[in-house]
């Protein structure tokens, strides 16, 4: 480690009054079944929380698969101003090999955890005293390699307290420069948070050298609350991920911590490095590559968030718009007003719309956007900010390598069935034509693609949302699916629901196939248990 390493390391830590912003999108949020992220996207999404201001960006769990070493290794050096934090599980294999991985960043981190409720406890069979050795071991390893580590006791909130009291102790003793506490199971209550972190401070010799952290899950719904108790009980980082990403009812949602510490800054005086012009990007951006799309009254980012449909709202609103608006939607990074292109605008008011967006385009990629702009325009008579975003994100169309491409489809529906589709595919460059039929209009396409390129991909799920309202309004469609415990998502937006539908599908084989080709990882279901802590 050098000086100057050691110096930025140290520059992580806390004022009283800032709360450090650490993301986990890239590991607790791409961990969750389902919202595996290629290689590029993980790099893309780490630019993005690097230039929005995060202050460490979990980049991944390095032991987990190849994919995911190389995945942090390329975040690390991509590095700019975020510590780049990789997970291990608490033995010298997974610590050295996270260290690997995160050692390439100017800022790195290892975080390294186990669990020590006494059901956690019980998975690796250890007893108290050999868990109390194992972190003095593995904490003073993770610190010989690396002089920013962090500790954390998973299950934590379910922990006994003097137990609790005692191994926070040891991994402060042993070098953990930041401790951790999850609520891994989402079990905590707002006071609860605050104290167990304020007990913590209050009893642990050597706590006010380090910074305690907050790491809530959704399960009842309290992760955000929780976070912002354990910060009012002394934490100084907040664990999150965009959108509330996260297995099971997900993370605290990083987007709902920073503008509450922003909007309510009266009661909650501490201050948060994150630019939150930049959340709404992130948002939908993440939300297209996890493919978890976002539910419409999520509080910030949600469609409805901002949206005051009733006759007493938007009266209310052209008066004053403090009357029911506690944050103005440019605070987030949404432009005031959803501004409607229409088949007449022209290339330089689309580059000036997608800038504002978000999407800064070069002139070729500005020209092919343009073409499938118009061709939208032609079929829908105005073209909202949604309509644009959900364009940029479809995924089927920027993929010119792909090895399966939908050329053309002829879907015949009625009340009699069943639904034929007449579908040709191009796999490899060739096309091919079947006609298949099946329990509605999408059975029956799927079944034409099944019928046209077999497979053994079994579909996980299968997601329509109307972009805006009205009948001419586009789809998009998520499609998610599973091969030997690889998963790929596809999207796809058109105003057509069965074509986007036929693309998304296309999109995620096309993705599981580069998986199978480059024994490409994403993250293995099957792959690593919290079990092999040894
Ligand atoms: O929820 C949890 O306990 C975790 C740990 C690995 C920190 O994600
Ligand atoms: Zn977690």
């Amino acid at each position: 480690m050098t000086e100057e390493k050691n110096a930025k390391a140290a520059t992580a830590y806390s004022s009283q009054d800032r709360v450090l912003i650490f993301d986990t999108t890239l590991r607790d949020g791409e961990q969750s079944p389902g919202a595996t992220m290629t290689h590029e996207e993980k790099l893309e999404i780490s630019g993005l929380l690097d230039e929005m201001g995060v202050d460490i960006i979990e980049a991944g769990f390095p032991i987990a698969s190849e994919g995911d070493f190389n995945a942090v290794s390329a975040i690390a050096k991509n590095s700019r101003n975020s510590v780049i934090c990789g997970l291990a599980r608490a033995n010298f294999k997974d610590i050295d090999r996270c260290w690997e991985a995160v050692k390439h960043a100017s800022q790195p981190r290892i975080h390294t955890f186990i669990g020590t409720s006494p059901l956690h406890r019980a998975i690796p069979n250890l007893n108290k005293d050999e868990m109390a050795e194992r972190i003095h071991e593995t904490v003073s390893h993770a610190r010989n390699l690396c002089d920013n580590v962090q500790w954390s006791p998973m299950d934590a909130t379910r922990t006994e307290e003097d137990y609790l009291c005692r191994v926070v102790e040891i991994a402060i003793k042993a070098g953990a420069t930041t401790i951790n506490i999850p609520d891994t199971v989402g079990y905590t209550a707002p006071r609860e948070s605050a104290d167990l972190i304020r007990m913590l401070i209050a009893k642990v010799p050597g706590a006010d050298e380090v910074v305690f952290a907050t790491h809530c899950h959704n399960d009842l719904g309290m992760a955000t609350a929780n976070a912002l108790a354990a910060v009012e009980g002394g934490a100084r980082q907040i664990e999150c991920t965009i959108n509330g990403l996260g297995e099971r009812a997900g993370n605290t949602a990083l987007e709902e911590v920073v503008m509450a510490l922003k909007v309510r800054h009266d009661i909650m005086p501490w201050s948060t490095g994150v630019d939150t012009t930049k959340i709404m990007n992130i948002s939908r951006r993440v939300a297209a590559v996890s493919g978890f799309a976002v539910q419409f009254n999520k509080a910030i980012v949600g469609k409805n968030a901002f949206a005051h449909e009733s006759g007493i709202h938007q009266d209310g609103m052209l008066k004053n718009a403090e009357t029911f608006e506690i944050m103005r939607p440019s605070d987030v990074g949404l432009s005031d007003t959803n501004l409607v292109m229409g088949k007449h605008s022209g290339r330089a008011a689309l580059r000036a719309k997608l800038k504002d967006l978000g999407f800064e385009l070069g002139d070729n990629q500005l020209k092919d956007v343009f073409v499938r702009f118009k061709a939208l325009a032609d079929r829908k008579k105005e073209v909202y900010d949604d309509d644009l975003v959900a364009l940029m994100r479809d995924q089927s169309a920027d993929e010119q390598s792909d090895r399966l491409q939908v050329k053309k489809l002829r879907v015949v529906c009625g009340t009699e069935g069943p639904q034929t589709a007449d579908l040709t595919l191009a796999i490899d460059g060739v096309d091919h034509q079947v006609e298949a039929t099946g329990d509605g209009p999408v059975d029956a396409t799927f079944n034409a693609v099944k019928a046209l390129f077999k497979h053994e991909a079994r579909l996980q799920l299968y997601q329509v949302h109307a972009v805006t309202e009205g009948t001419d309004a586009q789809a998009t469609v998520s499609v998610r699916m599973e091969e030997d415990g690889k998963i790929a998502t596809g999207q796809s937006a058109d105003t057509d629901t069965v074509v986007a539908s036929a693309k998304a599908y296309v999109n995620a084989l096309n993705r599981l196939l580069v998986r199978r080709d480059q024994q490409d990882p994403g993250f293995d279901v099957k792959g690593v248990s919290y079990k092999d802590a040894g």
